[in-house]
């Protein structure tokens, strides 16, 4: 099977690429990127006037299989992928049973498998059952492909037990990725501590319940040598702990969720439960600080934090509904318009974010187009206009605060091993 992607413009940071080239694709691998390819006999794809990249990651996902099949399953949590422009992606393990054992990872494999449309990478968890207080069994999880281990949706309060997850991480070289949370102080908040929670009466999270986490895990990552990945970063001291730890050298690294760039407090004057997430939106400066870290480096991935919920989960009160955004089927759009389309970042930045840094801090051999890669491959179209339709999400989950927003730009067909697992409506 040849196929040869025509005339776009390839943008692949992961080898300084970016201007019109052709792809040429044989039997799931790429074989060539260069000028002008001609093959006998090879289906065409017509790119002109589009972007190609290395087939987009999103390193924190919540597919919710097994256990919350109502909120998601792997077979819409991968068609979601797919229609967001993601080839890859990797889940987080606060799952029912959780993602703890090795038994669980190869369940999620083999449901990949049978999916057949993305792929897809299991988080272990780092406690056992996401309860903070015994290592999970991290070595046959990692020999069963467990690429990360995180106890995402809660923090593993105890830094002892964080130590050892780090040190145990190291000896499989896998990253701990942490989500930065000290529960006594966010205790049981639902919006960012400050104006909007004083107006409206919510109980507050404040930005430092995430700080001092991010700050411990920097200093424990530093201590033991390990990879330390934080999650989600949402605030303004959080990026600055960050940046100073990796002038120091420390072995962090460090993601932002597209709500975390485009959304302030401000949304949940809606009283719109879809604004609901762990971390919360926060303030404009802090909105302010996540983009300069994503622009100066500090940060290095764009993730979604794909959070789907079904409509009971969030049809409640501010206070009783569900943490999370449903954000894999925007996070194109969103980044073009806010990222790109505002210069916070070049094309080839938001890019490499997107693909070959979340690739290599999974340690996952993907987010390239050198020739031999597999042929995973986005198309993205920088003009097209966007409405975001939830009803049209591919995801259960429908819970975005973004429905209804006209944005710039939007994937045109994701390709996972030389097969079109996606294309835009009308093509
Ligand atoms: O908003 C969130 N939703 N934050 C988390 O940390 C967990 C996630 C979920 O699992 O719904
Ligand atoms: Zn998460």
């Amino acid at each position: 099977m040849k196929k040869v992607i025509k005339g776009g413009k390839v943008v692949d940071p992961s080898r300084g690429i970016c201007g019109i080239m052709d792809v040429y694709i044989c039997n799931g691998i790429v074989k060539a990127v260069d000028k002008n390819i001609e093959v006998e006999d090879a289906e065409i794809i017509n790119a002109y006037g589009k972007i190609v990249t290395p087939g987009l990651i999103d390193m924190h996902v919540h597919l919710r299989e097994p256990g919350f099949e109502a909120k998601e399953d792997i077979e819409s949590g991968s068609r979601a992928a797919a229609a967001g422009g993601y080839t890859s992606v990797a889940c987080m393990p606060n799952t029912n049973p959780v993602i703890d054992n090795k038994t669980v990872v190869r369940f999620i494999k083999d449901r990949a498998r049978e999916v057949h449309k993305v792929n897809i990478y299991a988080i272990g968890a780092i406690t056992k059952g996401l309860k903070g207080e015994e290592l999970a069994e991290m070595a046959d999880m990692r020999a069963a492909g467990a690429v990360a281990f995180s106890d995402d949706g809660k923090p593993v309060m105890n830094s002892g037990l964080m130590r050892r997850a780090l040190e145990y991480a190291a000896m499989f070289d896998v990253p701990i990725i942490s989500h930065s949370e000290d529960t006594n102080l966010s205790a049981d908040g639902v919006i960012n501590e400050g104006r909007v929670s004083a107006v409206l009466g919510l109980k507050g999270i404040p930005a430092a319940a995430e700080e001092v986490m991010v700050a411990r895990d920097v200093i424990l990552s530093e201590m033991t040598g390990s990879r330390l990945h934080i999650a989600h970063v949402s605030t303004k001291r959080s990026v600055e702990i960050i940046r100073r730890a990796k002038e120091r050298g420390v072995k962090v690294t460090a993601e932002a969720a597209p709500h975390h760039f485009t959304l302030t407090e401000d949304s949940v004057m809606s009283f719109d439960t879809n604004t609901k997430v762990n971390p919360p939106l926060r303030s404009a400066e802090d909105v302010e600080a996540v983009k300069q870290g994503l622009k100066d480096g500090t940060i290095d991935a764009i993730a979604t934090d794909h959070a789907p919920h079904t409509y009971e989960d969030k049809d409640t009160e501010y206070d009783n509904a569900a943490f999370g955004i449903s954000g894999i089927e925007t996070a194109v759009p969103l980044v073009i318009t806010y990222l790109i389309n505002t210069g916070v970042l070049t094309l080839s930045q938001a890019v490499e974010k997107l693909t070959i840094n979340p690739a290599k801090i999974l340690g996952i051999n993907k987010g390239s187009l050198k020739p031999g890669s597999d042929a995973d491959i986005t198309i993205i179209d920088l003009d097209a206009k966007t409405v975001v339709d939830v009803n049209k999400f591919e995801s259960r989950g429908k819970n975005s605060p973004f429905n209804r927003w006209k944005l710039k730009g939007s994937p045109f067909m994701t390709i996972v091993g030389g097969r079109v697992v996606w294309q835009k409506e009308g093509c």
